[in-house]
């Protein structure tokens, strides 16, 4: 990924944390004025909401396509990986929420972070929550889903963070199908 891509990833992970009034107060004042500057422009806002086609993904395959300046992640997962994912237990997680904007304030179980109810398919901002670099895929990290190299982060193949020094399992952005191979983000 260019630099330019990866500042930004930086830069929203800042605006985060500033949102959500956490972490703002440990980085002290110097945030906000970063704040400001961060305003999407209308340019991005007009693409707020893009479709994907998903017809030629196979199952143990992933799509990156970019949206509102970010990767975002689009796996059709296998069985076993699937079945990997929903035999964690809650207890084993570092971050026990779903993250998932479709469902705000759930538990992070597999079922709640998968976009259809057998879990094939997985789409997750493709943006490691510690720093903002983008995650490697396929079956990567101590626990074959992601691994983020910057500062080795591991994420599970439900996307939940499980080692590093990540703080939050990878966002899931508000997505859905629209038709049968069709998947609305935004
Ligand atoms: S940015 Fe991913 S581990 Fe630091």
């Amino acid at each position: 990924m260019s630099n330019a891509e990866d500042h930004e990833g930086t830069r929203r992970d800042f605006l985060y944390y500033a949102t959500a009034g956490v972490g703002a107060v440990a980085t002290g004042a110097a945030v906000w004025p970063l704040v400001n500057q961060m305003n999407p422009s209308a340019d991005v806002k007009a693409l707020s909401s893009i479709r994907v086609d998903v017809a030629d993904i196979e199952p143990g395959t992933q799509l990156t396509v970019k949206w509102l300046g970010k990767p975002v992640f689009i796996r059709r997962r296998t069985a076993e990986e699937i079945e990997m994912a929903r035999a964690v237990s809650m207890d084993e997680l570092m971050d026990a929420n779903a993250e998932n904007d479709n469902k705000p304030g759930v538990d992070a179980s597999d079922e709640n972070r998968s976009l259809d109810e057998n879990g094939e398919w997985l789409v997750m901002m493709g943006v490691c929550t510690h720093l903002g670099c983008v995650p490697l895929g396929d079956g990567a990290g101590d626990f074959n889903g992601w691994f983020c190299p910057c500062h080795g982060s591991h994420y599970d193949t439900s996307g939940r963070i499980r080692k590093g020094p990540a703080p939050r399992n990878l966002l899931v952005p508000v997505a859905d199908f629209v038709d049968d191979t069709t998947i609305q983000l935004g």
